[in-house]
């Protein structure tokens, strides 16, 4: 099965999933706060969009007007976001990072990107291409924000990330979804991403400048991080 398809598996469940998470849109809000308050122009991308709730904190964060594009590899999480209401400007389209095409969605196009939970998700070996990507769709100046998952290197955020999905997270997707194939490999894809430092030097290795991350509060201390980066003026 591909992470595509794992995720189209869990897409009908996947809001209710989120909305039992405490802190998961307190989160994301946070995230698109902080793109916005470097980047308040108004073209975004938000990429790895899902069923929209990452793009619902940016446009929530957004000055009105602003024009926000969210892609996602599934076109079952994408069919979830389409089906909310939207302001004009918001569009939604399918589009795998590491893949893309960089010059038809138009290079150097936007003013700020958001990716919430998409790295993990993307294979190691195409883990630079797709940040590459991002690099190039982000006007001089543009600014990144990332937020995901990490727990490689620290002991304690390990112990307590299996202790919630084994606990938790993947009984519960067995209770709402039938569903303990998206679960569990949400479970191994944090156990097998980078380290925090690992990643936010994946950044700087592609150009990125003023790399920076913080965590975030409440049981994801530890668990889930926040990345800013800068693309340099030219
Ligand atoms: C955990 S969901 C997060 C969705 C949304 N950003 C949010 O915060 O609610 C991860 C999303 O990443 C998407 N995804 C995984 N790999 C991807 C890739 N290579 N390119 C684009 N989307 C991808 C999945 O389809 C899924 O919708």
């Amino acid at each position: 099965m591909t992470t595509s398809d794992a995720f189209d598996r869990g897409a009908a469940h996947y809001d209710l999933m989120v909305a039992l998470n405490p802190g998961y849109h307190r989160e994301l809000r946070r995230a698109a706060r902080a793109l916005v308050a470097r980047s308040p122009h108004s073209t975004y991308l938000d990429l790895a969009c899902g069923s929209g709730a990452s793009t619902r904190a940016l446009v929530d964060a957004a000055a009105p007007g602003a024009t926000i594009l969210g892609l996602d590899a599934s076109a079952g999480m994408l069919a979830q976001a389409r089906a909310k209401d939207w302001p004009d400007g918001v569009r939604f389209a399918r589009a795998v990072a590491g893949e893309l095409d960089v010059d038809a969605l138009g290079r150097g196009r936007f003013d700020g990107v958001q990716t919430c939970y998409l790295f993990r998700n993307v294979p190691a070996a195409s883990r630079v291409a797709a940040i590459g990507e991002v690099f190039d769709l982000l006007r001089p100046g543009g600014w990144l924000v990332v937020q995901e998952y990490s727990v490689a290197g620290d002991a304690r955020a390990r112990r307590v990330w299996d202790a919630v999905c084994h606990g938790v997270i993947i009984p519960l997707g067995w209770v709402v979804d039938r569903n303990r194939d998206l679960y569990r490999y949400l479970w191994r894809s944090v156990v097998d991403f980078d380290t925090v430092a690992r990643f936010a030097d994946r950044l700087a290795a592609a150009g990125f400048a003023d790399v920076a991350y913080q965590t975030a509060s409440g049981w994801q201390r530890g668990i889930l991080h926040t990345f800013v980066a800068r693309k340099p003026e030219e």
